[in-house]
């Protein structure tokens, strides 16, 4: 919630539409001005120091979250970041609403970099990006009521003077998410899970956001009320035209919403293409792995299937290992691996790849 509260206190749609030809899915077209992606990530790095002794602090290592990553995300997308737990999932989505300062790399926001911008600079560009975190319950002030939460951020940032005004835009924002005007005189421990939830996409909503950030924002959900707020999210991205960072550790809940993935292992981005294209052709050996691992609801096919999962443990971020990450986990790592780092490279059209040998090894 302090992160939150830091947001917004930080101060505190035009285009059509067109197909994605890999998807069908809707993407919203830039309009008039609006050429390039919304959001471009470039060499991102977001380094931890890790610390020792209670009276002279010294810097004994580094956790490199974020190890230079690269993307675009284009206008009505919505993009997955996926890995495991650690993976630095979260730090890239902070990096990118400034709540974590980078190491090094730029974050342009519409062509505007906002890494160079100081706090009272970005206060207008602070409403255009939003959040939605995974506990509604730790995000959601308990001692304020619903109306309060979702107004606040509108007289943050100034949007509507007028009181009467304020009330019927909340109870608009209520209603959009799904939940009945009278929810805004409620406290948030009166509600269900996915309520609390519908209320934090409301407060998200309440500064006409052109893009957010939704970090595991159904991971805490029952799986049938997860599905109801996937319908919203994927409902208001086609009534408001949102652009979404939907980070997930679900590939399923991926799967069904994004329309590109980007997979993260150790601070770093191994593949990045369309989701059709990952799910029927993954090309990096841990996408294979982390795709193979999820589980097939039949237990007849799902006891037969063969499956290796990576051997090992996910290595520490303070001690990363040389070249190319994944190296002591890979099925199929040679020699060279553990020596150079491998560039995310295209291999085909639209599907980038951080993997010296997949063309030498024919995925089947
Ligand atoms: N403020 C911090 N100080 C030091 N290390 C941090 C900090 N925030 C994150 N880390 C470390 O950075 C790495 C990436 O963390 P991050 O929360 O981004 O991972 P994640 O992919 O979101 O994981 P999860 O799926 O569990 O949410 C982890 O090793 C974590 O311990
Ligand atoms: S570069 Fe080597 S270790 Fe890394 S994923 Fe490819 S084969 Fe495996
Ligand atoms: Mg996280």
């Amino acid at each position: 919630m302090q992160r939150l509260l830091e947001y917004e206190s930080g101060c505190g749609l035009a285009g059509g539409w067109f197909m994605n030809g890999d998807t069908a899915a809707m993407v919203k077209k830039a309009g008039p001005g609006e050429d390039g992606p919304l959001l471009e990530v470039r060499g991102l790095k977001k380094y931890f120091p890790v610390t020792e002794g209670i009276i002279r602090r010294r810097i004994i290592s580094q956790v490199k979250a974020v190890d230079g990553i690269s993307f675009t995300i284009e206008t009505g997308e919505t993009m997955g970041l996926v890995g495991e737990s650690g993976c630095g999932k979260t730090t890239t989505g902070l990096c990118i609403l400034k709540l974590e300062t980078p190491t090094a790399g730029t974050v342009l926001f519409r062509g505007e970099d906002l890494s160079t911008l100081n706090t009272r600079q970005m206060v207008p560009w602070r409403r255009k990006l939003q959040v939605i975190f995974q506990d509604p319950f730790s995000s959601l002030n308990p001692r304020m009521k619903v109306g309060r939460i979702i107004v606040d951020p509108i007289r943050v940032h100034r949007l509507i003077p007028d009181n009467h005004k304020q009330e019927a835009r909340v109870a608009e924002l209520l209603g959009l998410c799904g939940l009945s005007p009278g929810m805004a005189d409620r406290y948030p421990h009166e509600m269900s899970g996915g309520q609390r939830q519908r209320v934090g996409i409301a407060r998200a909503l309440a500064t006409n956001p052109e893009f957010i950030v939704c970090d595991e924002a159904v991971s805490a959900l029952d799986v049938s009320i997860q599905a109801q707020i996937i319908n919203l999210l994927e409902d208001l991205r086609d009534q408001l035209g949102i652009t979404y960072l939907f980070i997930s550790h679900d590939l399923s809940v991926v799967r069904h919403l994004c329309q590109r993935v980007a997979v993260m292992y150790l601070g770093r981005i191994v593949e990045m293409t369309t989701t059709e294209k990952l799910f029927k052709d993954p090309l990096h050996p841990y996408t294979r792995i982390l795709l193979a691992a999820i589980p097939i609801p039949d237990p007849d096919i799902e006891a037969q299937r063969d499956f290796t999962p990576a051997q090992g443990e996910i290595p520490s971020p303070m001690a990363a290992p040389s070249g190319c990450v994944f190296h002591p986990r890979c099925p199929l790592a040679v020699a060279g691996c553990s020596r150079e780092r491998p560039p995310l490279r295209e291999l085909r059209p639209g599907h980038h790849v951080a993997c010296t040998q997949v063309e030498l090894n024919p995925i089947s």
